[in-house]
């Protein structure tokens, strides 16, 4: 029997004058009313049941079953794992960094979009020296998990979605720190120009 049900009835008969108090009041408060609601036929975990062969009335796990919690991080491709950099990816980074990441960190990723503006604490600027030489598996975990005031993307952007973006954020900061050496030799004369 469901324990709570011993508040309502049975538990109360035990403490006497003070159990018949408790069940005055119960049935003033219409607490026999629920006994029907709590006492419905359902097996509780861990209860013993006739209904499966092996006696239980839980059903073992489906083998690779892992928590709600855990299955974010576990469908994160080993760490050093990032997709080849290629235009394709770059521009979905692009498009995918303009939907969740440029209303905070700006279009420029100095920190300062819309929503900064209009109050939300100051996102970080990626154009420092920390964030440059930070490993791209830290700002994977930053977009996975979150960091202090900036909330946890892991479960709207997909893995994929992660790697492009950190391109795209690779691309916003080489923008901001290029050495006429980062162009090829060829090129640089139409640079100039
Ligand atoms: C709702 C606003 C908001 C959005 C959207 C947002 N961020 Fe942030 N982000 C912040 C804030 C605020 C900080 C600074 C956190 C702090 O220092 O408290 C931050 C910090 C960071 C940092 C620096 C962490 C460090 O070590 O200093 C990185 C990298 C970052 N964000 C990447 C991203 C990427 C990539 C996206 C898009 C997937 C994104 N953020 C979306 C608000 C946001």
């Amino acid at each position: 029997m469901n324990s709570r049900l011993q508040f309502c009835g049975g538990g109360s008969r035990r403490h006497t004058r003070f159990g018949g108090w408790l069940l005055a009041l119960a049935t003033v408060s219409g607490c026999e009313g629920r006994d029907a609601m709590l006492d419905q036929p359902k097996l509780l975990p861990m209860e013993p049941s006739e209904v499966f062969l092996d006696g239980s009335s839980m059903r073992p796990l489906v083998a690779g079953t892992v928590p709600r919690s855990g299955a974010i991080q576990s469908l994160a491709p080993p760490l050093g794992s990032a997709p080849p950099v290629t235009m394709e990816l770059l521009r979905r980074g692009q498009e995918r960094f303009m939907i969740f990441c440029s209303v905070c960190h700006g279009l420029d990723g100095y920190g300062e979009g819309m929503v900064v503006q209009r109050g939300f604490p100051r996102a970080a600027s990626y154009h420092t020296e920390r964030l440059r030489s930070a490993p791209d598996d830290y700002l994977f975990a930053v977009i996975t998990s979150g960091y202090q005031n900036m909330p946890a993307y892991g479960a709207v952007v997909g893995v994929e979605d992660r790697w492009a973006i950190i391109s795209y954020l690779r691309a916003l900061q080489l923008s901001q720190n290029a050495q006429i050496t980062d162009v090829p030799e060829e090129t640089r004369g139409q640079l100039l120009e």
